[in-house]
C-alpha cells in the first residue's frame, strides 16, 4: 500500500469505525504508557498519540508520513496536547531515534506485510530504551482453507444471470461460464469459515526476525469433507492485554484457486506462499 493512501480520509474513516481495533488500541495503551515516553508509529489522525497523553504517557512523539500529520498537528492543538505530544511528518525509516519506553502503531491489513510492518518496527526497535515495550510484540500469520472462493460479485452476477436467463427464457449457461474467473484471484471477505488451518509465521517483532522467508511450502489438512476453493491469510497481532486481529475494517483476504479441490476428512492440500516484490503474500496450491 502507498504511504499517501492515508493522505485518503476514506481509510482513516475505515479503521476508526473498528471499534475491535481501536479498543485493543486503548487497553494496550491503559497497560504500558502511564508515566512513559511514547512513540507512535504512523499516528495517523493522531488521535491514539493524544489517548497516550491522556492516559499519562510524559511525552509521545507521533510520527506520520502522509499528510494527515496535518490533521493529527490541528487535533493535539485543539486538545490542549501541544506541550506533550509532538507530531513529526516523516517516514520513521528517515528519523535519527530518541529514547522511548513504549512504541506502539498499526500498520495492519488484510495482507499482513503490505504495509511494511517488519521494516518498521525493525526502525522503532532502535527507539526503545533498554526494557522498553513495543506493539504489537508478535505477528502471527497462518492460512486457512476455504470452501466458496467465488467472490460475492461473481456469485451475485451469477444469481441474476440464472433468474433473468429462467424469467426471459435464456440460455445463459455459457456466459456463466465466460464470467467465471479462471485465473487465480484475490478479494476481501467479511468473514470467512476455514475448514483448515495451518501456521504460516510467527514473527516476533520486539525481538526482531533474522529474514522473513520469500516463500513458504504449508500443508493444511481439513476436519470435514470440503469442497476447497481457496485460500484465506489469517493474522493476529498480541497488543499487550489483547489482540488485533484479522477481519477487522479491512476484511479477511482470499485467494481463490483456479480450480476447487475436493477432499476427504483428514486429507491435506499444500500450498506455495509466496512474498511478492509488494510484499503481498499469494497463495496457490503446490498441486
Ligand atoms: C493503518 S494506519 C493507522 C493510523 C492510526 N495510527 C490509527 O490507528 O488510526 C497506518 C498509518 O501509518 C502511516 N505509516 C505507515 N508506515 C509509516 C512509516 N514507516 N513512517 C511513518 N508513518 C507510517 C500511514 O501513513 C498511516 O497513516
Amino acid at each position: 500500500m502507498e504511504l499517501e493512501d492515508f493522505a485518503d480520509p476514506w481509510e482513516h474513516i475505515r479503521m476508526l469505525q473498528d471499534a475491535d481495533r481501536n479498543e485493543a488500541i486503548v487497553a494496550a495503551l491503559e497497560a504500558h504508557v502511564a508515566g512513559a515516553r511514547v512513540l507512535e508509529i504512523g499516528a495517523g489522525t493522531g488521535l491514539f498519540a493524544c489517548v497516550a497523553a491522556r492516559l499519562g504517557a510524559s511525552h509521545v512523539v507521533a510520527v506520520e508520513a502522509s499528510s494527515f500529520a496535518e490533521v493529527a498537528r490541528a487535533l493535539v492543538r485543539d486538545s490542549g496536547l501541544a506541550g506533550r505530544v509532538e507530531v513529526v511528518c516523516a517516514h520513521l525509516d528517515e528519523l535519527e531515534p530518541r529514547e522511548v519506553d513504549v512504541a506502539f502503531g498499526e500498520l495492519l491489513n488484510a495482507d499482513p506485510f503490505a504495509e511494511g510492518i517488519v521494516q518498521t518496527y525493525a526502525s522503532a526497535r532502535r527507539w526503545l530504551a533498554p526494557g522498553g515495550v513495543l506493539l504489537p510484540s508478535r505477528l502471527r500469520v497462518s492460512v486457512a482453507l476455504v470452501e466458496d472462493s467465488a467472490p460475492a460479485e461473481v456469485r451475485r452476477a451469477h444469481e441474476q444471470l440464472r433468474s433473468l436467463g429462467e424469467r426471459f427464457g435464456l440460455r445463459t449457461a455459457p456466459l456463466m461460464e465466460r464470467l467465471t474467473p479462471t485465473e487465480p484471484y484475490r478479494y476481501l471477505a467479511p468473514s470467512v469459515r476455514p475448514v483448515g488451518q495451518a501456521p504460516l509465521v510467527d514473527v516476533d517483532l520486539a525481538q526482531g526476525t533474522p529474514i522473513l522467508p520469500e516463500r513458504w511450502e504449508v500443508r493444511v489438512r481439513v476436519l470435514e469433507r470440503a469442497r476447497v476453493g481457496g485460500a484465506a491469510i489469517l493474522f493476529e497481532a498480541p497488543m499487550g492485554p489483547t489482540s488485533i486481529r484479522s477481519g477487522g475494517h479491512f476484511g479477511v483476504l482470499v485467494q481463490g484457486f483456479a480450480r476447487a479441490y475436493d477432499l476427504a476428512p483428514g486429507s491435506a492440500l499444500d500450498l506455495q506462499v509466496v512474498r511478492d516484490d509488494e510484499d503481498r503474500l499469494v497463495v496457490t496450491p503446490c498441486v
